[in-house]
C-alpha cells in the first residue's frame, strides 16, 4: 500500500464517545440528570449564591456535563477553572466555545508568575517527567496553589470526580468534608458512568473537548496526558509513567 492510499483510511471511531442512545440509557441518563441538578439546587439553598459556592472546571466529559447543567438552568454557582499554562490547544478551543454558548466568561485562575519561573530556572523545562516529587511540585505550583486561592472564602466546591474513574477514586460520596482545604466537597456524577456522560453530551449537544475523540477520556496538562489503548483504564494516559496509587495531582488529596 502506498502513502497516498493510507493517508486516506478514516480515523478510527471512538465508541466510547458515541454510546446507543437506547431507550434504557436515556431514561437513566434523564433521572441521574435530575437529581444531579436537585443536588446543586439544595447546595444553592444550603451555601448560598455570594460566591461561596464554586464547581471546579477541568473542561472534561464529566465537567461538561456539570457545566451545562449549572449554566442552562441559570444556576448561582460560580464557576471556575485553573489554567496551569500547559494546557492542550484543544481545551483553551473549548473555554472559548462554552462562553460563547453559554454567554458568560469563566473565573480562570494562573499559577504565580515568579513561583513558575523559579521552578523551570531551577528544575528545567519538563521537569516533572524526573521523578514522583518534581511531578507533584509542578503539579503544586501550577494547581494547587492557584486551587487554594479559588477556594478561599468559598463554604463548599463542587467536582466532576466520578468513583469508576480510578482505584483512588472508589468509593467516593456524593458530598464529603474536604479536610484539606477546610470546607464541603460536592460530588454530583460520583455514581455516574462513562457511557452515561456521554450519553448526556450527545443528548443535550453539549460542547466537548475534541480530544475525547482521539481515545483521551481524561484529560490534563498536555505533557502528563496522552491517548489510551482500546480496553485501558480511563486514567491510563495521566501520568502513564507513574504506578497507578501517585496518580493524583493533589487536588483530590485524602487526608490521612
Ligand atoms: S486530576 O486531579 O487528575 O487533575 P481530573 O482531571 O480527573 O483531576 O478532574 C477531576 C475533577 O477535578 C474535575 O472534575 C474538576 O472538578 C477538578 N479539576 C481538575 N483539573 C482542574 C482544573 N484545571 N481546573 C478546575 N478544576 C479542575
Ligand atoms: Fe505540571 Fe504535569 Fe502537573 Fe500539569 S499535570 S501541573 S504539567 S506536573
Amino acid at each position: 500500500m502506498n502513502a497516498s492510499v493510507s493517508l486516506l483510511r478514516p480515523a478510527p471511531v471512538n465508541a466510547a464517545t458515541r454510546p446507543a442512545l437506547t431507550d434504557a440509557l436515556r431514561a437513566t441518563v434523564g433521572a441521574r440528570a435530575a437529581a444531579a441538578l436537585a443536588l446543586l439546587r439544595e447546595a444553592v439553598a444550603e451555601f448560598g449564591s455570594q460566591g461561596e459556592l464554586a464547581f471546579a472546571n477541568s473542561f472534561g466529559a464529566e465537567d461538561m456535563v456539570l457545566t451545562d447543567l449549572i449554566l442552562s438552568n441559570s444556576l448561582p454557582i460560580t464557576v471556575f477553572s485553573l489554567d496551569t499554562g500547559r494546557l492542550p490547544a484543544e481545551t483553551y478551543t473549548l473555554i472559548g466555545e462554552v462562553e460563547r454558548r453559554y454567554g458568560s466568561k469563566l473565573e480562570i485562575y494562573f499559577p504565580d508568575a515568579s513561583a513558575v519561573e523559579q521552578y523551570v530556572r531551577s528544575q528545567g523545562i519538563n521537569a516533572f517527567y524526573d521523578s514522583v516529587e518534581l511531578r507533584k511540585a509542578c503539579c503544586g505550583v501550577r494547581k494547587m496553589e492557584p486551587l487554594r486561592r479559588a477556594l478561599a472564602g468559598r463554604k463548599a466546591w463542587i467536582t466532576g470526580l466520578r468513583a469508576a474513574q480510578s482505584v483512588t477514586r472508589s468509593g467516593l460520596p456524593l458530598r464529603e468534608f474536604d479536610a484539606t482545604n477546610g470546607l464541603e466537597k460536592l460530588n454530583p456524577l460520583s455514581a455516574w458512568t462513562e457511557a452515561e456522560v456521554w450519553a448526556y453530551i450527545r443528548i443535550n449537544e453539549v460542547p466537548y473537548n475534541a480530544l475525547h475523540d482521539q481515545f483521551y477520556p481524561s484529560i490534563g496538562c498536555a505533557p502528563c496526558t496522552r491517548a489510551i489503548a482500546v480496553g485501558e483504564d480511563v486514567r491510563a494516559g495521566r501520568w502513564w509513567w507513574e504506578n497507578p496509587e501517585t496518580k493524583e495531582c493533589g487536588l483530590h488529596a485524602k487526608e490521612g
